[in-house]
């Protein structure tokens, strides 16, 4: 297994394909059928915002998208999501996006999602990952990671608490706080 950050020009559907299969409750519906969702995903990917694994054919088996002071792996614009879908369907869009945002721990890097092809899971690819946002987030001179899980993830809970995660609750009013489907969880870097 090879880990590099980015991923290549030609990879953007691999990645796309990797995001929607493991975020479909989170992504489904929003960005319409299959094709064109996974079209939209991949034309809006900044390539350079990851954390990518390749197996030994070159083929990327998992991949991590973060939210980081200079840009993000996924950049939803108003102005693509409008061109795509309409000026009423891209605002619709956009706060629907707005919605499942996190950037609400000033870690200043956010990790927009972790996904590893089903077929390799379990074998600490997940946590190779993992390591190599904290490595960069270090680089970046950030000092934590955050990321926002389904609370119904309870694998990937365990597997972020076993990386040194810890639930964090912000300081903003909740007027419905058990109704809120995700945890956010923040990683402090030393
Ligand atoms: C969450 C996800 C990224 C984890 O990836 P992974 O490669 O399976 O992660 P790891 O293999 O490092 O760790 C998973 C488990 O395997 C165990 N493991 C790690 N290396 C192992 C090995 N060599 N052999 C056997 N088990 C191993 C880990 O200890 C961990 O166990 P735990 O569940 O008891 O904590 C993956 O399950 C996934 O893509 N899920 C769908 C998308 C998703 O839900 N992402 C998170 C959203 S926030």
């Amino acid at each position: 297994m090879n880990i590099t950050r980015g991923i290549f020009e030609h990879e953007r559907g691999r990645v796309a394909e990797l995001f929607l299969d493991a975020f479909d409750q989170q992504l489904g519906g929003i960005f319409g059928p299959r094709p064109r969702a996974l079209a939209f995903i991949a034309r809006s990917l900044r390539t350079d915002f990851a954390i990518s694994v390749r197996d030994e054919s070159g083929t990327i088996v998992g991949v991590a998208g973060y939210h980081s002071p200079s840009g993000a792996l996924l950049a939803f614009d108003y102005r693509s999501l409008m061109a795509e879908f309409g000026l009423f369907g891209g605002a619709l869009r956009m706060v629907r996006l707005a919605w499942m945002d996190h950037k609400t721990h000033p870690t200043n890097f956010a990790i927009e999602g972790i996904c590893v092809d089903k077929a390799l899971r379990n074998r600490g690819i997940g946590s190779c990952i993992i390591e190599a946002l904290a490595q960069e987030a270090r680089a970046q001179g950030c000092p934590a990671l955050s990321l926002k899980v389904l609370k119904t993830n309870v694998g990937a809970i365990r597997l972020y608490e076993s990386r040194g995660f810890v639930a964090w609750t912000p300081h903003r009013l909740s007027l419905f706080p058990d109704l809120e489907r995700s945890t956010l969880m923040v990683r402090y870097l030393t």
